[in-house]
């Protein structure tokens, strides 16, 4: 990839994250992460651009980058497929140091999510049955290295793009996470410097005991999938979906039913919704009332 060091340099320098209309580059915003704001920059259609605001020293962030590099290279021997990629670290005096994590820019209409909206359900069937199959295919690599070495995945729907030639690409992969010997190589400690002293026992509640350990359960992973359906407001193809993904995998898996997966969908709606609240709350008192610099971007209302 033949990224320019200098023109994100210029953006991550000019940007106000408070308000992005101030940035001295324009940027769009392309998607919202916990932890990563997808930009597209001034008017590149080639790259999407991933800050991640979260580091307390470079080397902090290379030991990141070092992570992020062997997790894609895992995912890609797993047999998944993933953009093309690059990285770049931003350190300014005073601030956080800025890690940014270049894709090839896809385009959004192809996203799992958007397709749901336009595409038939017999194709939304082969998307979902694509995805399940690949997500098999993590599982096989972690059988195959036993318990030496783990990855994990976010299977949501936002994270998969079906290209038009049928190819499907994952690409969330900017949370490295994996086990060697058993021992997670990903700090969670990142994620709760980078919140206000407040919202730390919510983010340990989240990250340390439930969110990170999910990711490596495979009956987890799926229903966590399936509960998408809700937020993009496809309900009525949560019977479908979960029949899809009981016939395509149930070694050693109990078979999904509806009922958890709802059960799922307001519990993870509650500590979401409470989530973007809180950090509603702390900008509101980092830049009203002590006058400091956000570094986070936040969505505006989500529909759920
Ligand atoms: N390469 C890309 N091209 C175009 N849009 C992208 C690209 N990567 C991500 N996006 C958009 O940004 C959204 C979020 O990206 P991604 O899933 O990589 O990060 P995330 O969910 O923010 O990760 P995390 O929560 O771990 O920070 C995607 O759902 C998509 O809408
Ligand atoms: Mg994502």
């Amino acid at each position: 990839m033949n990224i320019s060091g200098e023109v994100i340099r210029e953006f991550e320098t000019g940007l106000d994250p408070g308000n992005l209309g101030n940035s001295t580059i324009p940027a769009d915003v392309l998607g919202y992460g916990e932890i990563s704001t997808v930009f597209r920059i001034g008017d590149d259609k080639d790259y999407a651009y991933k800050r991640m605001p979260l580091f307390s020293s470079i080397e902090s962030a290379e030991k990141y980058t070092k992570d992020y590099r062997t997790y894609c290279k895992h995912l890609s021997q797993a047999g998944l497929h993933l953009p093309d990629d690059d990285t770049t670290i931003i350190a300014s005096s005073g601030r956080q140091v800025v890690l940014y994590i270049i894709q090839k820019q896809l385009p959004p209409e192809r996203f799992a999510h958007k397709l749901l909206h336009s595409l038939i359900d017999d194709e939304i069937a082969q998307m979902i049955k694509a995805i399940t199959r690949t997500i098999k295919k993590i599982n096989s690599f972690n059988d195959t290295h036993r318990l030496n070495l783990e990855i994990a995945l976010d299977g949501q729907l936002s994270n998969w793009v079906l290209l038009e030639d049928g190819s499907l690409l994952y690409v969330d992969t900017s949370t490295p996470l994996f086990r060697v010997n058993g021992e997670e190589q990903l700090d969670p400690e990142l994620f709760l410097k980078s919140a206000p002293s407040f919202l730390r026992w919510i983010i340990r509640w989240l990250f340390l005991e439930d969110v990170m350990n999910r990711y490596y359960d495979k009956r987890q992973v799926y229903i966590d999938l399936v509960a998408n359906l809700y937020k993009e407001q496809r309900s009525d193809l949560v019977p479908l979906v979960i029949e899809i993904i009981n016939r395509e995998d149930s070694a050693g898996m109990e078979p999904l039913t509806e009922k958890e997966v709802k059960k799922y969908y307001s519990e993870d709606k509650l500590i979401w919704t409470l989530f973007l609240a809180f950090r509603r709350l702390d900008r509101w008192i980092k830049a009203k009332i002590l006058r400091k610099r956000y570094e986070l971007i936040l969505p505006g209302k989500i529909k759920r």
